[in-house]
């Protein structure tokens, strides 16, 4: 294997890293993680006293995010009780939580209410009831926000755009069908109603979506004043900013859209003579998207004259279904390769039984041999947290990167792993 010059992310040699602790193997950087936090802060939380953002945290979740995340002073949206679950046992700080779901169960909200989260986005009428009853049982209360529907669609995979009116998310746009949910949180002793909540979608790159949504639900807000008697405090306006996955992507810092939101805020409230409400933000993919890379080893090499040539690596699907679920693209650097020209053009698959199973169409790389390092880039967002056995391929170990210092922060799945709840279905 030539290694003279070796592809280096956040200052480490990717080839010794997959050496030392196999692959496939994911990569995180602390480092380029609190920068991105810090770009948010800088972005709204310091030039807008009262706003928040909370990482999204089904982008890429570990008690080491959540500690890193905790640290860098950001708040965290989890979306069912396994996150929820797991922020607590990392030590992060309960108030700071926002719960999502649009399916939320009992056991789930049940433990926001004795875990005392900070704000629980309803998704339904329904769960204002069953909300306000397993509060008043705990006589504990809660903060909660309405998630509604925009009806603003973004350009992006139909499988990731949630602010259209045809959405499983949130409660329509209907006055009457909010009317009488906002009515509800009015009427439960236990809830405070602080504010409405929209998510547009992931992986955009427009800023006019957010201010059209902004201008709808403050035109909403104002609705609710002259009918209803109701001020909101916050205005919780999603995640979805876009990162750079190939050199197609034009991605553009927070602030590009939190100022849009911010404006538009500003100028509605004025117009309508609203209290300004506070905003609230919950990027995932852009903290956490960039920050981190998957290794492979390259195996089979398969050419098929003037079709293509099959490069085949030992992970795929299991540990990045995103090509699969909705055609995304990646870019790929040969890591022992680094500085070899790129001659030739491949597909990227990876090892499982789908033929669906490819992970970049197209890649232009050096001359290939087995053994070869392959660094598939942007893979921190959506990647580990979607892994799955397919195949029983064990899932890869997580490694995170901090100056000089690498640590395992998620060992690599064992075969015994695989049949731990078989055999422990046995035993009871
Ligand atoms: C409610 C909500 N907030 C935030 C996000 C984060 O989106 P992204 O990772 O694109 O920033 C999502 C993603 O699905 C979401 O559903």
């Amino acid at each position: 294997m030539n290694s003279s010059k070796p592809f280096h992310f956040a200052g480490h040699d990717t080839v010794a890293l997959a050496q030392e602790y196999g692959t496939p193997l994911y990569v995180m950087s602390e480092d380029l993680i609190r920068q991105q936090c810090r770009s948010i802060r800088e972005a709204l939380l310091e030039k807008h006293p009262g706003s928040r953002a909370a990482y999204a945290s089904k982008a890429y979740l570990s008690m080491a995010m959540c500690r890193i995340i905790e640290s860098e002073g950001l708040c965290l949206d989890v979306v069912s009780g396994g996150e929820l679950y797991t922020a607590r046992e990392a030590g992060f700080p309960m108030e700071r939580i926002i719960l999502h779901g649009n399916n939320k169960s009992e056991e789930e909200l049940t433990m926001a209410v004795e875990f005392g989260v900070g704000r629980v986005v309803v998704d339904h009428l329904e769960e204002i009831n069953l909300l306000e009853a397993l509060a008043a049982e705990k006589d504990r209360p809660m903060d909660i926000q309405i998630r509604i529907v925009p009806e603003v669609e973004g350009k992006t995979h139909r499988h990731i755009m949630t602010g259209q009116k045809d959405s499983k998310f949130g409660i329509p746009l209907v006055p009457e069908v909010i009317e009488k949910a906002v009515q509800s949180a009015m009427d439960s002793p236990h809830i405070k109603l602080k504010g409405f909540h929209f998510h547009l979608g992931s992986n955009l790159f427009q800023q006019e979506i957010y201010v059209e949504a902004i201008q709808r639900v403050m035109k909403l807000c104002h609705h609710l004043k002259q009918t209803l008697g109701y001020e909101a405090e916050e205005i919780n306006a999603g995640g979805g900013y876009g990162i750079r996955y190939t050199e197609a992507d034009q991605p553009q810092p927070p602030s590009w859209y939190t100022d849009a939101i911010m404006e538009t805020v500003q100028k509605m409230a004025k117009e309508l003579s609203l209290k300004q409400p506070n905003v609230i933000i919950e990027p995932g993919r852009w903290i956490a998207g960039e920050a981190g890379i998957t290794l492979y080893t390259i195996g089979t090499i398969k050419e098929i004259p003037e079709v293509r040539t099959y490069v085949s690596v030992d992970g795929g699907l299991p540990d990045n279904i995103r090509p699969a679920l909705y055609n995304a693209r990646y870019d790929a650097v040969v890591a022992n390769k680094a500085d070899q020209p790129k001659t030739q053009t491949v597909t990227i698959a990876g090892k499982c039984c789908e033929t669906g199973d490819i992970l970049i169409y197209d890649l232009k790389t050096p001359p290939l041999e087995r053994g070869d390092i392959l660094a598939v880039l942007s893979t921190g967002a959506y990647g580990e947290s979607m892994a799955n056995n397919y195949n029983r391929l064990p899932r890869p170990a997580t490694i995170m990167l901090k100056g000089e210092e690498v640590r395992v922060v998620n060992r690599r799945e064992t075969y015994e792993d695989l049949l731990r709840r078989e055999r422990e279905a046995d035993i009871s």
